[in-house]
């Protein structure tokens, strides 16, 4: 497929799929034609039996400087409705596929609702985290009042949100919106050595583990516990279940197929 803001790269390596979002001169603004190519990257990767898990990241400025202001400058209220643009962002959301951000330079804004958005985060010791809208004028729409919360915490997500500060990297750690700090010159190899850990469990548990997590942040404790619950028992149809208690067993390492 031909994308003109993103470089995709389904066999980054073994298993793993590389999705870049490449507007450098905009430092990544994240327009209604990015946005789409990358929900359907995403569900062609999500589709491709040799992926098992995706990084999406940006370049060292910035993973991404927010939604693209200048094209929704003149837009009204019911252009947005009709466009609902964060419909596409839905779709990522449902991604079947561990996804992990790396992030160095910049993610504010919709590039920091994208980032939560991912499954995980790895960034380099520059990355600065935002939700600056209130600057403009609006407010977080793809997410950031929601996920920020939820993950931070209200105080510090309070403060971000009405104040547009940026958080550093090692603040964002702290706070436990991200997975991990590197240096910059690494910040991708680390988010790769995380891909690659994944990569070697069984896609079936990785995918019914991963919908169970999501499910903690969408449901009462009680729903959550049941859903969790009858993922676990699915597991046990896989051939991989068998093969990794077998594995277990024989003092061996598993092969799981993802079957
Ligand atoms: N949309 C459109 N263009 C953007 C952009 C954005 N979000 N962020 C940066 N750019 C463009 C700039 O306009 C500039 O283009 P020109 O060279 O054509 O002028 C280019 O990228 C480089 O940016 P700067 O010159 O501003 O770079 P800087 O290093 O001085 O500042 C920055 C960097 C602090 C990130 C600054 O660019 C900035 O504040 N950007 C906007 C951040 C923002 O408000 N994001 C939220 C957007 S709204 C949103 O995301 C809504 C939502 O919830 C979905």
């Amino acid at each position: 497929m031909n994308y003109e803001f993103i470089i995709v790269e389904p066999q980054f390596q073994t298993y793993v799929a590389l999705i870049r979002l490449n507007r450098p001169k905009e430092l990544n603004a994240l327009n209604l034609q990015l946005m789409l190519e990358l929900k359907n990257a995403l569900v062609s990767l999500d589709e491709n039996e040799n992926v098992r898990c995706i990084i999406i990241t940006g370049n060292e400025q910035a993973f991404a400087a927010g939604a693209d202001i200048k094209q929704m400058e003149s837009k009204s209220a019911i252009d947005l409705l009709k466009i609902d643009q964060f419909e596409t962002w839905d779709q990522i959301r449902k991604t079947k596929k561990p996804i992990i951000a790396a992030v160095c330079g910049f993610a504010l804004g919709g590039g920091c609702e994208l980032a939560m958005t991912c499954d995980m985060i790895v960034a380099g010791e520059s990355a600065k985290f935002g939700q600056p809208e209130i600057k403009i004028g609006v407010m977080p729409g793809a997410g950031g009042t929601q996920r920020l919360t939820r993950a931070i915490g209200k105080a510090l997500a309070m403060e971000m949100v009405l104040t547009g500060k940026f958080i550093s990297a090692y603040e964002a750690l702290k706070s436990g919106l991200i997975n991990r700090v590197v240096p910059d010159d690494v910040y991708l190899d680390e988010a790769l050595k995380l891909a690659n850990e994944i990569s070697q469990m069984s896609p079936v548990s990785v995918r019914l583990a991963k919908e169970s997590v999501l499910r903690a942040f969408e449901s009462g404790l009680q729903e959550g516990l049941y859903f969790e619950r009858k993922n676990f028992y699915m597991c046990f149809a896989s051939e991989d279940q068998k093969e990794g208690m077998k594995a277990f067993v024989e003092k061996r390492k598993p092969d799981f197929k993802g079957k």
